[in-house]
């Protein structure tokens, strides 16, 4: 019995042919002599009906169970009109089968194989291969094959060259910890797995050929969240002799021919706005605004200053801010309780509460309301309306960011004011500042990585004696619906502007050597100007795919403990094979 097409492909156009199909059971009811089966294979689903007319096939199917594998021939007929299903595609048919046969037989499986499961997570990813099954899951998989052979054809339609680079490295420090795997024939010497082909691929610069392209896989271990993955793919690219300008303006149209392809969206890339970092963190507290949301973060300092309200003019003495959003229409529907469940949220950023004031047809409304006799000014600054809900963060300027950043998401999301009409919001964020304050390492670290070219009229800011805090640099990210896309930057080509850039991240020039020697060396031999970027395959493809995470586009991911349920890996390893890479661990 050979396949002759797929069961979700079926419909009316099929009507009198025979066909054979091969899947899974989906689900069996049994009337006696009348038996009908849900075939589903990764195209959909068909109804198979078994009847006294095929005796044979009729005890078959007597024998068939949830997820047994079988295969059948059969007849494509019209469904009785009561038994029509508009939902599928094969909804209006269904197949009189006259041969039947079980290629496997199937335990009954742990969960539903169905969309929207209710399943726990882990026991998900134990039987992966069965969460696999379903059809949104397929779905999300095809969705990031699609992005992949469009990137791939329009890089190469773009004379693109894809280069691989090595998986086994060299540890440099770029940002996260790095995963090692120790050498058998230098015992005590690592490799690590690269955090990103950065440094390959600025050779690949330096050997010249011109425009690089990798799908490529990057190991980082860090704390995982949502959208990251200690393994993560990224579609990486790296160019000679372009400008940031030309370099965002290949990746829109790559981005435009992605869209269409995968979602059939046409993209209006002239569309796209371009901020600078300082605006994005003014108007919306964060590097990567969801521009689905209409209302931003507005700055009262100047008016609230002046008022009795000792929370807010403290917040200003101490070299603080005072900014609010207005949540459309929050007034009626946050009760206290709700903002006292937000305030005690936003604890985790360092806020210190949430003050909170109503706009009613009477003016403002709430306990600080006394404060503001002159409420029209707040309301004007905000741009309130009657109805509105103003939050307030007064505070560190960071600090105040991030709590009204969350805000601004979490009240959208509640009241859903994310808006549809624009589905796919991307922006640019650009002219980051060059370094920023890492609060976890408690020094100064590279805001992109540490070969990210500053402006070239901040160059200064690198001497002796100038302060390299204040310089920016020519990088750039790609945001879409809040989140980091991607993320590039025109690299150093210079070996004394490398060198004094690691040295104002706190290397010596023996550690700069060791750790980063052969592409300073290498800059000393004719490095063109260039420049790139990584776009996070992972995050497109959850975001196209309208997931909320990566895991759902991944095969097999791993867990928030950064395990993997169904091979169990990490695992312990034999003695053997310790002794043979020269480790040995203390017995426990
Ligand atoms: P960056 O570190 O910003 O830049 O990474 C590029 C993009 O990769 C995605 N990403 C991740 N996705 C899933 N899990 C993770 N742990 C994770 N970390 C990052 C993000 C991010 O924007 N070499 C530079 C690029 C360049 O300068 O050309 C780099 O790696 O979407
Ligand atoms: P208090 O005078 O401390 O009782 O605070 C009065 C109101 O201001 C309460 O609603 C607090 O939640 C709020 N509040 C206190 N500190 C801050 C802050 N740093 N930012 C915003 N609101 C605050």
């Amino acid at each position: 019995m050979k396949r002759t097409t797929y069961a979700g492909l079926i419909d009316e156009k099929y009507l009198g042919q025979t066909v054979t199909l091969s899947g899974w059971v989906q689900k069996r009811r049994d009337f006696g002599d009348l038996i009908f089966v849900d075939l589903r294979d990764r195209e959909g689903i068909v109804q198979l009906t078994f009847s006294a007319t095929n005796q044979i096939a009729l005890s078959v199917a007597e024998e068939m169970r949830s997820e047994y594998v079988i295969s059948i021939t059969g007849l494509v007929v019209n469904r009785n009109d009561d038994q029509v299903n508009n939902k599928i595609q094969s909804g209006k048919i269904e197949i009189n089968v006259t041969d039947a046969k079980i290629l496997a037989t199937s335990k009954t499986p742990p969960f539903y194989i169905e969309n929207g499961v209710n399943a726990n997570e882990e026991l998900k990813l134990k039987y992966r291969y069965l969460d696999l099954r379903r059809p949104e899951m397929q779905q999300n998989l095809r969705i990031r094959s699609k992005i992949m052979s469009s990137a791939m054809h329009f890089m190469d339609q773009n004379d693109f060259i894809n280069i691989e680079t090595p998986i086994l490295a060299k540890s440099t420090p770029e940002g996260a910890r790095d995963y090692l795997v120790p050498s058998r024939i230098f015992p005590g010497s690592f490799y690590a797995l690269p955090q990103s082909p950065q440094l390959f691929k600025q050779l690949l610069m330096g050997a010249g050929f011109d425009r690089y392209f990798q799908i490529a896989r990057a190991f980082r271990d860090e704390d995982l969240r949502g959208d990251r993955q200690p393994e993560f793919t990224q579609m990486d690219v790296e160019t000679s002799f372009m400008s940031a300008d030309e370099i965002r303006t290949l990746v829109n149209a790559w981005v435009k021919t992605m869209m269409y392809d995968v979602v059939s969206f046409d993209l209006d890339t002239a569309k796209i706005p371009t901020l600078t970092w300082q605006e994005s963190m003014d108007r919306f507290g964060t590097d990567k605004p969801d521009l689905r949301i209409a209302y931003e973060l507005k700055d009262l300092s100047s008016i609230v200053k002046t008022s009795d309200f000792g929370v807010f003019t403290n917040a200003i003495k101490a070299g603080g801010v005072v900014k609010a959003i207005a949540v459309p229409g929050g007034a009626d529907k946050y009760s206290r309780k709700d903002i006292d469940k937000l305030a005690q949220y936003i604890e985790r950023f360092g806020a210190k509460g949430l003050a909170w004031l109503k706009v009613t047809d009477e003016g403002l409304k709430g306990p600080i309301a006394k404060f503001f006799p002159e409420g029209n000014d707040l309301i004007h600054a905000t741009g309130a309306k009657v109805g509105d809900l103003l939050l307030f963060g007064a505070g560190r300027t960071d600090i105040v960011a991030a709590t009204l950043d969350y805000l601004r998401r979490q009240t959208a999301k509640d009241l859903e004011l994310v808006n549809q009409e624009n589905p796919w919001a991307f922006a640019w964020i650009v002219d980051w500042p060059l370094f920023e304050y890492s609060e976890d390492f408690d020094r100064w670290i590279a805001a992109h990585h540490p070969f990210t070219m500053p402006n070239e009229e901040d160059l200064h800011y690198l001497n002796e004696g100038e302060d390299p805090h204040q310089a920016h640099a020519q990088s750039y990210d790609l945001v879409l619906n809040g989140y980091e896309l991607g993320s590039g930057s025109i690299r150093i080509n210079s070996m004394s502007i490398q060198e004094k850039m690691l040295k104002a991240l706190g290397f010596t020039p023996e550690a700069a050597h060791e750790a980063f020697g052969f592409l300073l060396e290498g800059m000393d031999f004719g490095f063109p100007p260039m420049g790139g970027i990584a776009l996070g395959l992972d995050r497109l493809a959850m975001l196209l795919a309208g997931q909320e995470n990566i895991r759902e586009v991944i095969a097999f991911p791993k867990n928030s403990r950064a395990t993997e349920p169904m091979t169990q890996a990490p695992t312990r390893v034999d003695g053997k094979q310790l002794n043979d890479l020269g480790l040995f661990l203390p017995e426990n």
